[in-house]
């Protein structure tokens, strides 16, 4: 058995054994069971506004976590699920992930649910082109969240006389002055896909949203291996500087809890991190402050979580649907995104009940759509698919641990993107 083969092998068994402890239910009850990486306080806040929506209905949820940012532990572990022909009902998904999927035939169609509450015309275009498979749609999305945030300490700041940066220059001379002081500047945990969220941003700070779009969505070979890149290479060898010594592996709410804490003064993360600083209590404009990355303003790398729906039998139908229907229901979409830190999936969702943070996120986007911004985050699997997200992780890592100097990372991304893209 090879790696990958006993990472399936084991992840079937965790499945199977998941089920085996499934609780008897009770004589006409429903269940959903959902697979999901939401496993930080703040995504498990998050999660029960939706496990209690649901069990108002009488829907009993069975949990399938999988930890791990960013999905990619979830994925193997959804993979061996189907593959033994055990798909769970629902499971969280980012973006082409679900365009694979669909193409595979193994996922639901949801267009009867979707006409009568009218999902076509409340839920914006560049979210569909993921929800939908040639017309159909397989999948409910929960949230729009976007990677171009940085979240910092208020008081580490004021107390630095430091004020939120609003461009690369200003960014860097913030943050050797946090160095300076002896905390830690950047608080990063070193997974490829935390690194690859930095990248979507230094992308966008540096060749702006036209070359973002050539080289990650269009994978244009001359955008990748363009000058330009070889400058986002240096500014992330740059960032790496100013990130403590123990970054390797570390997840990214341990990275928000430093800067929670005031061991950190920033960090660089999508607004999921918003989740963790209110989890514990802490207050936008008081304690934190949200900001987008600078240079990114006028900008929205997104990704949005979709429940993409498997088929199921006829038994389990029911309790899917209302899942379904529960996630696009508007009061739940605010009460959900509240506390995620995420925007909401609809257009037709009040900001009434949001934070600061939470009504910048909302009008942000609105400014994105109308100015053709709103752009796919690479690192959450909405610019490419896998294969290419993938490789471009292997590049993007090895730059940032210095393992190849800009020039080498060039040549070694548009290698790397030519080949996974066959
Ligand atoms: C998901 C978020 C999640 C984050 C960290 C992202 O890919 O879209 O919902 O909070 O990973 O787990």
């Amino acid at each position: 058995m090879n790696v990958t083969e006993s990472c399936i092998f084991s992840a079937a068994l965790l499945a199977s054994s998941a089920l085996a402890g499934l609780p008897a239910l009770a004589q006409g009850a429903q269940r959903v069971d959902v697979l999901h990486w939401w496993t930080s306080g703040g995504e498990a806040a998050a999660l029960n506004v939706l496990k209690q929506n649901l069990n108002g209905e009488g829907v009993v949820w069975q949990d399938v976590p999988v930890a791990g940012g960013g999905g990619e532990q979830a994925m193997t572990v959804l993979r061996a699920r189907v593959t033994s022909g055990n798909p769970p009902t629902a499971s969280q998904m980012l973006g082409f992930d679900i365009q694979d999927w669909a193409e595979q035939g193994v996922l639901a169609d949801l267009n009867a649910i979707a006409t009568k509450e009218n999902w076509d015309k409340n839920i914006p275009a560049a979210l569909q082109q993921f929800s939908k498979y040639k017309g159909t749609w397989v999948a409910a999305p929960v949230n729009l969240h976007s990677t171009n945030w940085i979240w910092i300490n208020k008081k580490v700041f004021d107390d630095l006389g430091l004020k939120p940066p609003q461009n690369w220059d200003e960014f860097i001379a913030a943050l050797d002055k946090v160095k300076a002081s002896g905390k830690t500047a950047l608080a990063h945990g070193g997974q490829p896909w935390q690194d690859a969220t930095i990248f979507d941003s230094v992308v966008i700070a540096t060749g702006g949203p036209d070359f973002y779009k050539k080289a990650l969505i269009d994978l244009d070979p001359e955008a990748l291996g363009s000058d330009t890149m070889k400058k986002v290479f240096e500014r992330m060898i740059q960032l790496r500087k100013y990130v403590d010594n123990n970054f390797s592996g570390r997840d990214w709410n341990l990275a928000s809890a430093m800067v929670i804490r005031g061991d950190a003064a920033v960090q660089i993360m999508g607004d999921w991190a918003k989740g963790e600083f209110v989890n514990a209590g802490k207050k936008p404009g008081t304690d934190f402050i949200c900001t987008r990355f600078p240079g990114t303003q006028g900008v929205v790398t997104f990704n949005t979580d979709q429940f993409a729906m498997f088929k199921v039998g006829a038994d389990r139908q029911a309790a899917q649907q209302k899942m379904a229907m529960a996630i696009e229901d508007p009061g739940f979409q605010s009460s959900f995104n509240v506390v995620k830190g995420s925007a909401p999936a609809r257009t037709d969702v009040s900001d009434a009940a949001f934070d600061d943070c939470g009504k910048k996120a909302i009008a942000d986007v609105k400014e994105a759509v109308a100015k053709g911004t709103l752009l796919g985050s690479l690192a959450h699997g909405h610019a490419a698919r896998a294969a290419v997200k993938n490789a471009m992780y292997d590049v993007i890592t090895a730059v940032f641990n210095g393992d190849y100097a800009p020039d080498q990372g060039v040549k070694e991304l548009v290698t790397a993107v030519a080949g996974a893209k066959q």
